[in-house]
């Protein structure tokens, strides 16, 4: 696991955006796997900008957004695909045909999970996967005491996920209780993970996910498992690991390793 100290929001967003325009770059054909919520934003903008002034074409690229809410009807403003849209889709040129949610209407849902399963491989498997955390440490919607081989499935959101999440609905307005989401073994599937977090509210999931034992008991930290995830993360989301020093020295070293043109 990478840990990438960043000081200022726009400093991850930027990092992250610089490396999936450099991969998009070498790989016209490149999946994506994408996060909605608060965090990603910065970095959906940065890909819109570079796409607008000539830098980056997406009109080959494929993307699996983690999750979506059981039953939103399509074009909800709640909704997932309906975020995507707002922050990204409608501002780049990717084909429709080419953007790929969990099914989350209708019936047959198991079967249409394992299809959802079957597309990701049928175009490669996901290279880049984006991801949020959420304060009890869950990725995806993948709630703690997720299997961590999980696959795509249907979730029951937790209460602590319910009340992080109230902030987008007005008050009396129904709020879902149920999501279909990518399983840890569908993220751990990517070829690189990037997780960011900002705000002292992550603080304990992050240290969980990085320095505590990998455990159910908070999603995040099935990603010590995993070959090439890199973490960004601001001062406060970092304010409870303990080896912050050391990941601080980890990562100048690193640097000038890529300056040098060695890595
Ligand atoms: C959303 C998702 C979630 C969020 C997490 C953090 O697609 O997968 O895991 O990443 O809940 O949400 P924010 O970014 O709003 O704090």
């Amino acid at each position: 696991m990478r840990i990438v100290l960043t000081h200022e929001l726009d400093q991850a967003a930027e990092l992250v955006a610089t490396e999936i325009l450099r991969q998009l770059d070498k790989k016209p054909k490149l999946v994506l796997g994408l996060a909605t919520g608060s965090t990603p934003v910065g970095i959906y903008r940065k890909l819109a900008e570079a796409h607008q002034r000539g830098k980056a074409d997406f009109s080959r690229v494929h993307t699996f957004n983690l999750d979506e809410y059981l039953d939103l009807p399509a074009g909800h403003e709640r909704g997932y695909r309906y975020f995507m849209d707002e922050h990204l889709f409608q501002h780049i040129n990717i084909p429709r045909e080419n953007i790929h949610f969990p099914p989350s209407e209708g019936s047959d849902l198991e079967r249409r999970c394992v299809e959802f399963e079957e597309r990701i491989l049928e175009v490669g498997g996901i290279d880049i996967q984006v991801l949020g955390i959420g304060s009890n440490g869950h990725i995806g919607f993948n709630e703690p005491m997720s299997s961590l081989c999980s696959r795509t499935r249907i979730k029951t959101l937790t209460d602590k996920t319910l009340t992080d999440n109230s902030r987008f609905y007005a008050e009396g307005e129904h709020q879902p209780e149920l999501a279909v989401t990518m399983g840890i073994g569908t993220i751990l599937d990517a070829r690189k993970i990037v997780l960011q977090a900002f705000g002292a509210k992550k603080s304990e999931a992050i240290r969980a996910t990085v320095e505590g034992p990998v455990s159910s008991s908070c999603p995040g930290s099935a990603l010590q498992l995993h070959p090439a995830t890199t973490l960004y993360l601001d001062p406060d989301s970092a304010s409870q690991l303990r080896e912050r020093k050391y990941y601080e020295r980890a990562q100048q070293l690193q640097s000038k390793l890529r300056q040098e043109g060695r890595l």
